[in-house]
């Protein structure tokens, strides 16, 4: 006896079965016998079952802050972070937990279950810090939410954030964050580099760096990343987040720096919707695209996620908390339109963000946490191509968000009245 049984779906590997779930587990996934009881059976034959969305790089303190107290009009990363500075400046810990609270509800109905969300340190008060400390526990049944302190304003260049990112630490903040691009020289932002790895090899601890989010080719700040996550042994714990520069970089430079990020089994996280928006503002024509090297660092065997990093705030006006609308720029931006590249796209907005945080119980197979979606999909590429509505989304064994089946009525004659826009694989 199961409490819910999601009735043959196909998986994102192609296979179809059934999954059994009891007490916020998978029992089961298998095709299951007719007649196997359960408290209720939803219907997925046909539809894609898959593992819920995670977002590895989020901003969920910024979010939905879109025109307070103005809109960032040049468009650009610097702007941002100074608009984000008067925003903080005035928000409460209560509006702060309201906005974050909003946005969460967006995520549960689009099956975004696991969000890793940095969170400023740069405010003596660390008023971010408790607000989103009392939304992760507020929504520990639902979604995963991992915190990374983040020193905004530079750890070195913000006299208060070195000891504010340690309280941080020291109050439940899970990973150590920082922004070396941002530091006033690029030595300081090596330092801040060593710092920061050394705080969580002392605490045991993960390490996602924003980490050259600029065009400036020599901004290298991933190498020392690298060469600190060997040098610390946190092979395996660490992600560089954005790594824009590369984009600009010297051919040969990055032959020798791709490599030693996957010595140091270090994980990238692009933003594609962010980064194809933020940079290149200050280039006139050919325009950069900005995005790092997607597929030559997937070559390598260097894990690499999407990431929305923004949803209206200081940094971008639009999204919708659709990790398939994240995925969908990527593919574009980076090209990957090989059929095994668009698959690709599939899981690093799920199985690599999850590995990427450290997610215990992600996945479908027996024992693991019952958190999943049915999506308007028959494969995860339909699913990308459509931005599937998402069915069902079940956290934790318990149906959260339900969305009806996108169809058009056609009124044409002679062409049928009900479009759904599915389209089987060759
Ligand atoms: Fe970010």
């Amino acid at each position: 006896m199961f409490d819910l049984i999601v009735r043959g779906g196909t998986l994102p590997d192609g296979r179809v079965a059934d999954i059994g779930i009891r007490d916020g587990r998978i029992l089961a996934v298998e095709r299951l016998p007719e007649g196997t009881q359960a408290g209720r059976i939803i219907d997925a034959a046909g539809d894609l079952v898959a593992p819920p969305f995670a977002d590895a790089h989020f901003h969920m303190d910024a979010t939905l802050s879109y025109g307070q107290p103005r809109i960032n009009a040049s468009g650009t990363l610097l702007e941002g972070i100074a608009l984000w500075g008067e925003l903080k400046a005035i928000a409460t810990i209560d509006e702060m937990k309201a906005r974050a609270l909003d946005y969460c509800d967006w995520a549960v109905s689009m099956g975004l279950l696991a969000i890793r969300s940095h969170v400023d340190t740069c405010d003596p008060d660390l008023k971010g810090v408790q607000a989103l400390l009392d939304v992760r526990a507020a929504v520990r049944d639902r979604i995963d939410l991992q915190l990374v302190a983040f020193p905004q304003d530079g750890l070195y260049r913000d006299p208060g954030a070195l000891a504010q990112t340690l309280r941080a630490l020291d109050m439940g903040v899970d990973v150590v964050g920082g922004i070396p691009h941002f530091e006033r020289t690029m030595a300081d932002g090596a330092a801040s580099v060593r710092a920061l790895c050394e705080i969580a090899a002392e605490r045991g601890l993960r390490v996602d760096l924003h980490c050259d989010e600029t065009d400036d080719p020599q901004s290298r700040h991933i190498e020392t990343l690298a060469a600190e996550t060997l040098r610390l042994g946190l092979q395996g714990r660490v992600a560089g987040s954005h790594l824009t520069s590369m984009h600009s970089m010297d051919n040969y430079y990055v032959s020798k720096l791709l490599p030693l990020i996957a010595e140091a089994g270090v994980a990238a996280i692009a933003n594609p919707l962010i980064n194809i928006v933020i940079q290149g503002r200050h280039d006139s024509f050919p325009k950069r695209r900005g995005l790092t090297r997607v597929r030559e660092m997937r070559a390598l065997g260097i894990p690499v996620a999407w990431g929305q990093d923004c949803v209206r705030d200081p940094w971008y006006p639009l999204g919708t908390a659709d990790m398939l609308d994240v995925a969908f720029m990527g593919l574009h931006v980076a090209q990957m339109t090989h059929p095994e590249e668009m698959r690709a796209c599939f899981d690093m907005v799920t199985e690599v963000p999850a590995r990427i945080m450290g997610l215990e119980g992600y996945g479908l197979r027996p024992g693991a946490v019952a958190s999943l979606v049915v999506l308007d999909a028959g494969d995860p590429v339909e699913a990308l191509r459509l931005r599937a509505t998402r069915l069902t989304v079940i956290a934790r064994g318990r149906v959260v968000a339900e969305t009806p089946r996108a169809e058009a009525t056609l009124s044409v004659p002679g062409r049928p009245a009900r479009l759904r826009r599915r389209h089987a694989a060759p």
